[in-house]
């Protein structure tokens, strides 16, 4: 089948199924296309919550799959290819885990999305980039946190909120393999344009950002400045979303620094069109939990979107 061929049969493969595609801004740009609703991690998480579909194709990695799986037990989620892993949730196994956690009596753990049901069902509150901050400064001074498994995102929120949680020591491989020195060279090269980076990037890196934020706070971001240019230190394939938002901004990402070319996500560029279509037909593969673990690990997930919406972060 042609491409055109496949996205008429994902469209009607969707429509007869009553099925909808939640996309992540990392995916492949067709793919961000056909979806329903393109988002980041909390607002993909917070739809998975309100769908009324039968059935969810989720476009991004295995723990969004499986995220909205908790939240929508009695639905089918399927993941377009479950090899579609992250290096955040493969860097957390649980039994490791579970053996630090009991290191640390005495500590609330805040465990990013970014980790497995079994992490989740270990922590106390789970959080986004887009959330992490406010949840954590919304904690007592005194509390003492674990955070986990991103120990660049837990090192900025600690900075930024005088917190000191104890950092379980994991990277996005993506974000971290970022260098500032390419930064600073496209800084030298364009420098009108500002430089907005995600909290998953390395603190050298972050230290040279004039903005740091979540997939969606950038995309915020590009909107309201003044500038018609922005040099971009996130995975490529927000440039779909950024480019659709401002069609006259320029937008620089690192591999335009020549020595560079480290800002595509292998596991989120494994769904294709190819594989959405025979997902969707096959309604497989399909993200299958115990009872036991999706109740284990609703329970953080719930009380994040419920303090979110108590702290406005979401409505
Ligand atoms: P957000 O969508 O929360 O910005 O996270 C980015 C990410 O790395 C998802 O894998
Ligand atoms: Fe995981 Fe990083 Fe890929 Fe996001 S970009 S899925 S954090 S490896």
């Amino acid at each position: 089948m042609t491409d055109n061929e496949l996205k008429q049969e994902i469209l009607r493969l969707k429509k007869e199924k009553n099925a909808v595609i939640l996309g992540h801004y990392y995916q492949r740009h067709e793919i961000q296309e056909l979806s329903d609703y393109v988002g980041d991690s909390l607002a993909l998480a917070q739809e998975a919550q309100r769908t009324e579909a039968d059935i969810i194709v989720f476009c991004g990695v295995h723990f969004m799959a499986e995220t909205a799986k908790i939240l929508n037990p009695g639905r089918k989620v399927l993941l377009p290819d479950m090899e579609a892993s992250c290096s955040l949730a493969e860097s957390c196994k649980a039994d490791e885990f579970a053996a630090f956690k009991a290191q640390h009596p005495g500590h609330m753990v805040i465990s990013y999305i970014n980790c497995s049901a079994e992490i989740k069902a270990l922590s106390d509150l789970i959080c986004t980039s887009g959330n992490a901050e406010k949840l954590v400064r919304s904690l007592p001074e005194d509390q003492k946190i674990i955070f986990a498994p991103d120990r660049n995102l837990g090192g900025y929120i600690n900075s930024v909120t005088g917190h000191k949680m104890v950092l379980w020591n994991g990277v996005c491989t993506v974000h971290d393999a970022m260098q500032a020195e390419s930064v600073l060279q496209l800084k030298a090269e364009y420098p009108d344009a500002p430089v907005i980076a995600h909290p998953e990037c390395n603190p050298a890196l972050l230290k040279v950002a004039d903005f740091i934020g979540s997939t969606k706070a950038m995309l915020n971001y590009i909107q309201r400045s003044g500038s018609g240019r922005v040099i971009v230190a996130t995975e490529t394939g927000i440039l779909y979303e950024m480019k659709r938002l401002c069609p006259d901004k320029e937008f620089i990402t690192l591999r335009d620094n020549k020595s560079c070319a480290c800002d595509d996500c292998s596991y989120m560029k494994l769904n294709t069109l190819d594989k959405l279509y025979h997902c969707l037909r096959d309604e497989q593969p399909e993200i299958l939990m115990s009872d036991a673990m999706i109740e284990a690990a609703r329970r953080p997930i719930v009380r994040m979107l419920d303090m979110s919406r108590q702290l406005g972060i979401i409505k």
